[in-house]
Formats: structure tokens, C-alpha cells, sequence
């Protein structure tokens, strides 16, 4: 019996340090400033600290990587959920987005917030002070409205033959 529970751990343990040969990408690409949401929208100091505390590990290319990120298997799923953040909203590369898909970017982010939907769970629990107030919302929601605003109006002054997607 002894040997048994003896060789498990030592399985065990073989199989962890194995698995940490696989080590996942952690990028943090260049920014270009001229691309950033920042060169889009205005952004007030109140609304820049909640994403940065709540958002930008997963929708930016400033990502801080944890210790825990760099030990297999956390180090996989982190990395794939910074990935898929980026990949459905990216506040560095905001400039790449058409102007349709920035005003439609502003509203989910109001919309992910009302649902509670972000930041996800598991980085809740990693970072307990990341969820946002009901009061924080709103003031997200509300410059989210403002912004919006301004943007659809500077649309209806610009071109008609302007980008469209
Ligand atoms: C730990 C990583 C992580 C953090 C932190 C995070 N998100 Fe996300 N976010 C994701 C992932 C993964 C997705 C894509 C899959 C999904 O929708 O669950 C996503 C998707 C989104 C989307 C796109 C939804 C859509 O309909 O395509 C928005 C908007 C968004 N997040 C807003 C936010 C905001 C605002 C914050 C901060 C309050 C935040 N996220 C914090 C991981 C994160």
C-alpha cells in the first residue's frame, strides 16, 4: 500500500514537471499610442482606473502577467482567456476597428457590465478587488451613453461614402 501511494506521487509529480515543458505564449505586443482607444474616445482619469484595475489584463497589450501564469495548467487557461479577450475587444488596437465597430464595442462594454458578465468569475476570484460597484458601473455606463453620442453625431457630419461594415 505504501508503495502504491509512494509511486502515485512520484507519477504525479513526473506528470506536473512534464506538463511545464508546454509553456503558452504571454505577449504583450508593442502599443502604438495613435491606435489606443485613448486616441479615440475621451477617457476621464475615473473611468481609465476601473478598466485598468478591472479590464486591461485581458483587453490590452499592457497584461500583467501573474506568477501563477507561468505554471502549467493555470498558465494555459490564462493565457486563452487573455487570447479570446483580445480577440473580441482590444483597447490598444482600438483604432483597427471600423467606426460602426466602435460604437458597437463602447455599447457592449455598458452591456457586459449590466449582465455582470465582466470581469469573467474565474478572475474575480484571482483578483477580489476587480468586480465593479453598482456605482461603477453606471459611470461606465454613462460615459459609455455620452461617448456613443458624440461619436454617432461626428458619423452623421462625416461622408457618406465613409467606411462602412
Ligand atoms: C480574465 C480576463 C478578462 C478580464 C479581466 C475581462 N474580460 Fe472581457 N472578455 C474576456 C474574454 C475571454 C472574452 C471573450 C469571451 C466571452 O465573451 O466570455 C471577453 C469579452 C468581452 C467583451 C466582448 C463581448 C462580446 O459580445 O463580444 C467585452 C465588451 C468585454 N469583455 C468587456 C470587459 C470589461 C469592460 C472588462 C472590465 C470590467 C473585462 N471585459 C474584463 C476576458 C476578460
Amino acid at each position: 500500500m505504501r508503495k502504491t501511494v509512494k509511486w502515485g506521487g512520484i507519477i504525479v509529480l513526473v506528470v506536473f514537471l512534464g506538463i511545464q515543458l508546454v509553456q503558452p505564449e504571454r505577449t504583450n505586443p508593442p502599443v502604438d499610442q495613435a491606435k489606443t482607444i485613448e486616441a479615440y474616445v475621451n477617457v476621464p482619469p475615473e473611468v481609465k482606473s476601473i478598466l485598468e484595475r478591472s479590464c486591461y489584463d485581458c483587453h490590452t497589450h499592457h497584461t500583467k502577467w501573474p506568477w501563477y501564469s507561468y505554471v502549467a495548467p493555470a498558465s494555459w487557461l490564462l493565457a486563452q482567456d487573455v487570447k479570446n479577450g483580445r480577440s473580441s475587444l482590444n483597447l490598444t488596437t482600438w483604432g483597427e476597428y471600423s467606426e460602426r465597430k466602435r460604437i458597437a464595442k463602447l455599447d457592449q462594454i455598458c452591456d457586459e457590465l449590466m449582465e455582470d458578465a465582466m470581469p469573467i468569475k474565474p478572475y474575480r476570484i484571482m483578483h477580489p478587488g476587480a468586480a465593479l460597484s453598482k456605482a461603477e458601473v453606471d459611470l461606465i455606463c454613462s460615459w459609455v451613453e455620452d461617448e456613443r453620442d458624440r461619436l454617432m453625431e461626428a458619423d452623421t457630419t462625416s461622408s457618406p461614402a465613409q467606411e462602412r461594415e
